[in-house]
């Protein structure tokens, strides 16, 4: 078998008293599409944090293509994030810049493409989020779900290896949903990782590969999603069922 991409090697983490993390050891495979499921305040967002170096864990390990990214600093990290990209929740648009400044500038930041390559670059993104066409508007022009996949358009920008989520459909209306899964499901075509942290089980489980159950701290189940969907375990079945309804 082949190294996994990112590795979760024993990493424990605590606020104070409270343990979130318990010796959580995960492996995520290149071009796979894995989702962390858990309870509200399980550690879903403190784990996905945790893979670019926004939080540190206490103990443990986190391999990224065999480099311990908890060991780097806030430059080296920079370097990480430009490989790894964090799709935020709501979008995290600048409200005062048109749609394709948003999305420029992180080329800006981190490349050295001319005016023409970011516009074509730019046009290309919004062209994968089907938002082709909105460059010159300002994201107040756009609903709430555009918005949120002008969010995924500005995550692609610079071409990561990985993508997280952290619930990308939440909130999102049918249509918007479908449009998120279909461009996670176009970015697996082209080698991309995905690791997705929702509670929208019913629409996850048709794209996922594997589902990770976070649970008291520790990986309480993980397996492919029709595993994970036939589960014989009680909780895990009650946990899928609660929050399919
Ligand atoms: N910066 C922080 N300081 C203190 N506690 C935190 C911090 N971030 C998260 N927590 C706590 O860690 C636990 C896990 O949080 P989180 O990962 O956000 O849960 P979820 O699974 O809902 O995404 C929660 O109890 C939360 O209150
Ligand atoms: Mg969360």
């Amino acid at each position: 078998m082949k190294k996994p991409l990112i590795e979760v090697e024993g990493v424990s983490k605590f606020f104070g008293d409270k343990v979130v993390h318990d010796g959580i050891d995960l492996d995520i495979r290149k071009g796979e599409i894995l989702t962390l499921m858990g309870g509200s305040g399980s550690g879903k967002s403190v784990l996905l944090r945790s893979l670019i170096g926004l939080e540190k864990p206490d103990k443990g390990k986190i391999l990224f293509d065999g480099q311990d990214i908890t060991k780097l600093g806030e430059e080296q990290l920079v370097d990480v994030r430009k490989r790894i990209a964090y799709c935020f929740q709501y979008g995290a648009l600048f409200d005062s810049l048109t749609i394709a400044e948003n999305l420029a500038y992180p080329l800006r930041e981190h490349t050295k493409l001319t005016d023409g390559e970011i516009s074509e670059r730019v046009h290309a993104a919004l062209e994968q989020v089907g938002l082709g066409g909105s460059e010159e508007l300002l994201p107040s022009d756009l609903s709430g779900g555009m918005q949120r996949r002008v969010g995924v358009a500005r995550a692609i920008i610079l071409k990561p290896e990985v993508i997280l989520y952290d619930e990308p459909t939440t909130g999102l209306d049918p249509y918007n949903t479908r449009q998120i899964l279909r461009i996670v499901l176009d970015l697996k075509k082209q080698g991309v990782t995905s690791v997705l942290v929702t509670h929208d089980m019913s629409s996850i489980f048709a794209v996922t590969d594997r589902v990770a159950f976070l649970k008291k701290g520790k990986i309480a189940a993980l397996g492919t999603a029709e595993e994970i969907r036939d589960t014989k375990n009680a909780e895990l079945k009650g946990f899928i069922l609660g929050e399919t309804m």
